[in-house]
């Protein structure tokens, strides 16, 4: 059991919308110090303002902003949690794999899996010097095979083959949540025209990722909805 105490560190990414920003949230609420980033400068500084939460606008597949976020951390004292929770579902609407071109599917991997490991791979010094946790957001599109989710489905499988990869060759805690269907802009995304509103808010999923870190079960893929929340693993 790690308890989650109030001076640890957290890099979010993603944190302007949906499940990011409810995490980032309720990270700072509980006393977390936390990076957080998004390519759109002005959604992110709106969605962290009054959290204490550090914005660093830029884009995942950009080296230089990865490095940007690398350096945020090597001026603290190491990495508790990273979630690696931005993402694309590809040109939209979505298209099936017959349509969609190489350089979109490229472009797919890139945000979704290829940059995200870089990015824990540059930090796992921090990570280790904390026993710091990763956390991937995967999806049921990982595992299951729905027509026009392919180029996402396959890219969420393949993060959460590298970064679980990662932990085994490392040691590192990492984990790949599929948090379940969320109301958010990507699910609107993915569903243009429909009434999503009966899914759960992210927030509901906040706990559930908390309790994770918390309880630090052995390395792997969950299902949100399946991890127990503890009072004590969410203060
Ligand atoms: N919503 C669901 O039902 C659902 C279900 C299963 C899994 N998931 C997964 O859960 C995670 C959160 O999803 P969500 O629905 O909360 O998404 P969301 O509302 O669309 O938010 C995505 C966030 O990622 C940022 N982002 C996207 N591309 C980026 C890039 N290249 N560089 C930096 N930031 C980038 C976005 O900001 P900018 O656009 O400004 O960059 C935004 O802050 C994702 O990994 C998603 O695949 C979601």
């Amino acid at each position: 059991m790690t308890p989650i105490s109030e001076s640890r560190t957290a890099l979010v990414t993603g944190g302007s919308s949906g499940l990011g920003r409810a995490l980032v949230h309720a990270l700072t609420d509980r006393g977390w110090t936390v990076l957080t980033d998004a390519r759109g400068a002005t959604r992110l500084v709106d969605a962290v303002a009054g959290t204490g939460a550090h914005p660093l606008p830029g884009d995942l597949i950009d080296p230089d902003h990865r490095a940007e976020l690398a350096a945020w951390v090597d001026d603290r004292a190491g990495l508790d949690l990273l979630v690696l929770n931005a993402s694309t579902l590809g040109p939209l609407p979505m298209h099936p794999l017959a349509q969609l071109s190489p350089p979109s599917l490229a472009a797919i991997f890139e945000t979704n899996a290829l940059a995200p490991l870089e990015l824990a791979v540059s930090l796992l010094p921090a990570l280790r010097s904390r026993a710091g946790v990763v956390v991937t957001l995967s999806s049921d599109a990982a595992v299951g095979h729905y027509p026009t989710w392919g180029g996402y489905g396959a890219s969420k499988a393949a993060l959460d083959h590298l970064v679980l990869t990662l932990g085994a060759e490392t040691g590192v805690a990492t984990y790949a949540l599929d948090p379940g269907d969320m109301r958010t802009p990507m699910h609107q995304d993915a569903f243009p025209g429909e009434d999503i509103t009966d899914r759960p808010w992210p927030e509901t999923v906040v706990p559930h990722l908390l309790a994770l870190v918390h309880a630090r079960p052995a390395p792997g893929r969950y299902l949100a909805a399946d991890i127990a929340v503890p009072a004590e693993a969410t203060r």
